[in-house]
């Protein structure tokens, strides 16, 4: 086998430390949605990989659907992320932010004062939101977005990757996946719109092609990625007919805007819908920037996806999570700490900054 998992890579302006990126995933420590000393020792045990992205971080007051998760659209988010970003470097790694606007995967419970659940269309998402307050409770209908809140939270999207950047980071990964407010607006279920950002996917794709185009404008397009999940169904949103036509299209456009990479996402080791290798060669073809591959990867898959060219970088999730030191364990072959699912989104360090390197 080669190795080309442990080689550097050049990202634009940037260059890895190797080809593995950390996964970005919510781990909702962030007490007060400001980051802390707890999460800079969680990410700075992990610099060795080449880029970590962040849990998703929200843009907007009313995209922190969830419990403890962090923002970046205030002054004092801001700078609490900064030493992050510090620890980061200091370590080896590059970071991207990724920026998670949960729209109608929320509740009232979880926002701050004056904040609201908003989405592309008042279609509330089956099943229910895990609050501090109240525990469970259904999700809530969403209010459907105005003219002024789309244009407003493109604004916040833009403002929120000024302050990544001047918090340190190397970039933001715009969160189109996973049934948060990007994907709503693309997924024919949750966008019943019938104005411009509604109806052929020509509109559909119009939200996050705007927010990308502005993000880029704002940065510079070597440093904005983003995040698609085709076929995914994950936050209730269904499969149906033209989704290959349709994330063919919305790639095709992306490509075009030229952000710097797209990462795809396959959740099919936790029991989603299989993304067909057909789609992922698709989106290979039509993106010519970076691609970065995720979902279920150990070391000699990673390294065999990269020999063939199926992608540029891998991302890898849960045994990140677990294992602070994951890419010398996996250039020395060594056995892996196993993670505790029932501590992934409590708070405090007891399944976080305790998994224990070599
Ligand atoms: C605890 C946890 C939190 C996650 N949070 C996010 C998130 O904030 N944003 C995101 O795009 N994906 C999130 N994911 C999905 C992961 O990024 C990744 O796609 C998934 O874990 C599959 O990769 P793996 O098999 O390497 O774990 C999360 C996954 C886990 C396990």
């Amino acid at each position: 086998m080669g190795d080309i998992l442990h080689t550097p890579y050049r990202l634009g302006g940037i260059e890895l430390q190797n080809h593995l990126v950390m996964s970005p995933m919510t781990r909702n420590r962030a007490i007060g949605n400001i980051p802390n000393d707890l999460m800079v020792a969680y990410y700075g045990q992990r610099a060795s990989a080449g880029l970590i992205v962040t849990e998703g971080t929200s843009p907007s007051p009313n995209g922190l659907g969830y419990p403890r998760i962090p923002g970046i659209f205030s002054e004092a988010q801001t700078q609490a992320w900064a030493p992050i970003a510090d620890a980061v470097h200091a370590g080896g790694a590059k970071i991207f932010m990724q920026l998670m606007h949960t729209g109608r995967i929320g509740h009232a419970l979880n926002l701050p004062a004056g904040a609201r659940v908003l989405a592309p269309s008042a279609v509330a998402a089956a099943g229910e939101m895990y609050t501090d307050a109240e525990g469970p409770q259904p999700h809530p209908v969403p209010t459907a977005m105005s003219a002024a809140d789309i244009e407003d939270a493109k604004q916040e999207y833009v403002q929120a990757a000024r302050n990544a950047i001047a918090a340190g980071f190397d970039g933001i990964e715009l969160h189109a996946a996973n049934g948060y407010l990007l994907e709503q607006f693309i997924r024919p279920n949750t966008n019943l719109r019938t104005d411009a950002y509604g109806g052929a996917i020509e509109n559909r794709a119009r939200f996050v092609l705007e927010v990308a185009a502005a993000t880029c404008d704002a940065i510079g397009r070597d440093r904005v990625g983003i995040r698609l999940s085709p076929f995914g169904v994950f936050n209730d949103m269904p499969l149906y007919d033209a989704m290959e036509a349709d994330y063919a299209y919305l790639t095709e456009k992306l490509d075009a805007l030229g952000l710097m990479y797209l990462h795809i996402v396959d959740h099919s080791s936790m029991g989603a819908p299989v993304v067909p290798d057909g789609m992922k060669a698709t989106m290979r073809r039509l993106f010519r920037r970076t691609l970065i591959l995720s979902g279920g990867y150990d070391a000699a898959r990673a390294e065999q996806d990269l020999a063939a060219g199926k992608g540029d970088l891998i991302a890898v999730g849960r045994p990140f999570l677990a294992n602070p030191d994951l890419p010398a364990r996996w250039k020395a072959s060594a056995p892996l700490n196993e993670a505790d699912f029932d501590t992934f989104y409590t708070p405090g360090e007891k399944g976080y900054t305790d998994y224990p390197a070599r």
